[in-house]
């Protein structure tokens, strides 16, 4: 969806007074592992893996919270780029966690979604990642959307291509359209993107959908992000006007 997406007013009688608009889609870029890990002494793999650790408590308390989805920046295109070892690391790290936490994340009505390309990916873990989107599918609490093999630009590519193939012509081509062929079609645009670990960029993250979303940005890396740092980060969302190009008061 290309048009403004309504927040989900706040409706939930336990919500802080100061979070006064909820966003229904949240985009968090996961970034500071390896810092993390590097500050502690340990290897870059031992923050990959608190950082996997984290997303359980975020994914919970965005529930609370009324988020209805959640995306979450797990392997770019980009980081194929990395030493072979983290590379391998990570993609290792993606399939234990499939299988440790499959059960429990279906069990808390979580609806797996995958964006990216499955190209590149080993057989096996394509498996598991069908597996995943297969058993969650009827699940309806929250969306956990995982851009894996994700960048944005490769996801515009792969729906231009796809559009030629449907033999589109140019002139029946609309933004409605275009977003219909992104890997996910039918997820409403991002309200909010977060990133983590301090640097203020997207690293080619959602680079169609969030053509409107707001942005935040926090120091803290990702395995210390916490409940009370995602509630500062709707606080700030709450502040936010959103204008999409108009006068509000005109
Ligand atoms: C983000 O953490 C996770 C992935 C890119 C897989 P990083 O690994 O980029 O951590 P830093 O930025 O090096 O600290
Ligand atoms: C973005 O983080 C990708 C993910 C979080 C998966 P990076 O650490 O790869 O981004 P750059 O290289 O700093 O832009
Ligand atoms: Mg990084």
């Amino acid at each position: 969806m290309t048009t403004q997406q309504a927040d989900s007013t706040a409706q939930s009688a336990d919500l802080p007074a100061a979070i006064t608009a909820v966003p229904y889609h949240i985009g968090i870029i996961m970034d500071g592992n390896g810092r993390w890990a590097q500050a502690r002494g340990m290897p870059r793999l031992a923050g990959h893996q608190a950082g996997v650790d984290n997303i359980r408590r975020i994914l919970e308390h965005c529930v609370r919270r009324g988020v209805k989805v959640l995306t979450i920046y797990a392997f770019s295109t980009e980081n194929w780029r990395r030493p072979p070892d983290e590379v391998s690391g990570l993609m290792r790290l993606l399939g234990l966690t499939i299988q440790r936490q499959l059960n429990e994340l279906n069990r808390n009505g979580v609806r797996i979604l995958h964006s990216g390309r499955m190209e590149g990916i080993n057989k096996h873990l394509q498996k598991q990642i069908m597996h995943a989107l297969e058993v969650t599918k009827n699940n309806d609490r929250i969306i956990l959307n995982v851009a894996f093999n994700y960048g944005g630009r490769a996801e515009i590519l792969d729906a231009v291509r796809h559009i030629i193939q449907d033999g589109i012509p140019p002139e029946a081509l609309t933004e409605e359209t275009l977003s219909s062929y992104m890997y996910i079609g039918e997820l409403p645009d991002p309200d909010l993107i977060i990133r983590t670990g301090g640097e203020w960029r997207l690293s080619n993250f959602l680079i169609w959908q969030a053509a409107y979303a707001e942005y935040y940005t926090t120091p803290t890396f990702w395995p210390d992000f916490d409940e009370a740092e995602l509630d500062k980060a709707l606080i700030e969302y709450s502040h936010r006007e959103r204008r999409f190009g108009r006068v509000l008061n005109p």
